[in-house]
């Protein structure tokens, strides 16, 4: 019995100076495996208990578990002081130094074709045009057939596209969004859209072609709608876009879902009309392709031609931002070139 005890002393001393000697988190729970867990020194203490005399178990016990408490106590407390010491330590080495200059984020901007399109829509929104969504994965019926260019059409040879499978392709036109938009309006009362997006068209990439490209296509649709109406429209469109002393010019044209068609050339900004490098001699510049709907088109569109008629327009996105900002190759929208981009800003 008495050796039970002088052992129980022994191992609570050199359990107690482990404990203190313990520097950091990871040594002291190797301590207490050492003495506190099921198979440590100070649980098989208490299995020897049962080899001490019965009479004197209950002292002997008393003084194991007074041993096993007083351990457990130092562990507790040094474990608190090290978990303490810790997040002291974190704080001290992680402290920021609030007087440091702070890094300045770089500001993106927005691409030129993003801001002109927006412009674009903005101009039409203020005179009253809804502003109308496409997909740029179409059918060939709304690509082309609703549009009046059937599948042996020769109009569809200068669109060449991307084709995907089940007869879909990449649009190569916004002007699929009028054959949508006449379908859709149940009312087939008056319409007065625009709709913006991304077009695609199997092209040789160089200065002013690329095959992912982007337009605005505008239609009106009402009683009495004529070509006066085209023209003071894209007048104004011109004016607001280019500046008051703009103007535009229309030249006869073709386009399928259009009769008459019209191309339009706005009067050259840089030389005034005079001839330039810019407008190749001409003193105009084109800009977008127009038209009185054609009969077909509105008949398609579930449209009686004989008691409404309207006007068309598509307007390239990369040619308007071109002339407005004198970017003089188109693949510089699609570069991500940040020097290039920075550049431009939105004005107020
Ligand atoms: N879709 C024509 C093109 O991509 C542009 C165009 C011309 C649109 C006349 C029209 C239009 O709505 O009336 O070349």
């Amino acid at each position: 019995m008495e050796s039970l005890i002088a052992k129980a002393k022994s191992i609570q001393e050199e359990a107690l100076t482990a404990i203190e000697e313990s520097k950091d988190l990871s040594a002291l729970l190797e301590v207490r495996n050492k003495y506190l867990s099921k198979k440590g020194l100070v649980s098989s203490l208490m299995s020897e208990l049962k080899t001490v005399d019965a009479s004197a178990r209950g002292e002997v016990g008393a003084t194991l578990n007074m041993t096993r408490s007083t351990v457990l106590k130092a562990f507790e407390a040094k474990e608190t002081l090290l978990h303490e010491e810790e997040i002291e330590r974190k704080l001290e080495s992680e402290r920021v130094d609030i007087t440091l200059p702070g890094r300045s984020l770089s500001v993106g901007s927005i691409n030129p074709f993003y801001l002109i399109r927006d412009e674009i829509c903005d101009i039409f929104a203020s005179l009253g045009f809804h502003i109308v969504e496409g997909d740029d994965i179409e059918s060939e019926r709304y690509n082309f057939e609703l549009l009046n260019m059937p599948h042996d059409h020769p109009a569809r040879d200068m669109q060449d596209t991307f084709y995907l499978t089940n007869g879909l392709l990449l649009r190569t036109q916004t002007s699929a969004a009028q054959a949508h938009t006449l379908e859709e309006d149940l009312s087939k009362g008056p319409l007065r859209i625009v709709s913006p997006g991304k077009c695609y068209r199997r092209d040789d990439d160089d200065m002013t072609h690329s095959h992912q490209f982007g337009q605005v296509e505008g239609l009106v649709v009402g009683k009495g709608v004529s070509m006066a109406d085209l023209k003071g429209t894209l007048a104004l469109f011109v004016r607001k876009m280019f500046g008051e002393k703009r103007k535009i010019r229309l030249r006869s044209s073709y386009f399928p879902f259009t009769e008459p068609s019209v191309e339009v050339d706005v009067s050259c900004a840089k030389c005034g009309g005079k001839g330039c490098s810019m407008c190749k001699g001409t003193g105009w510049i084109e800009i977008l392709g127009a038209g009185e709907v054609h009969p077909n088109v509105l008949k398609m569109g579930g449209y009686n031609p004989k008691e409404v008629s309207g006007f068309a327009f598509g307007v390239g996105i990369e040619r308007v931002a071109m002339l407005r900002y004198g970017i003089d190759d188109i693949r510089r929208f699609y570069q991500n070139d940040a020097r290039f981009l920075a550049g431009f800003h939105k004005e107020d």
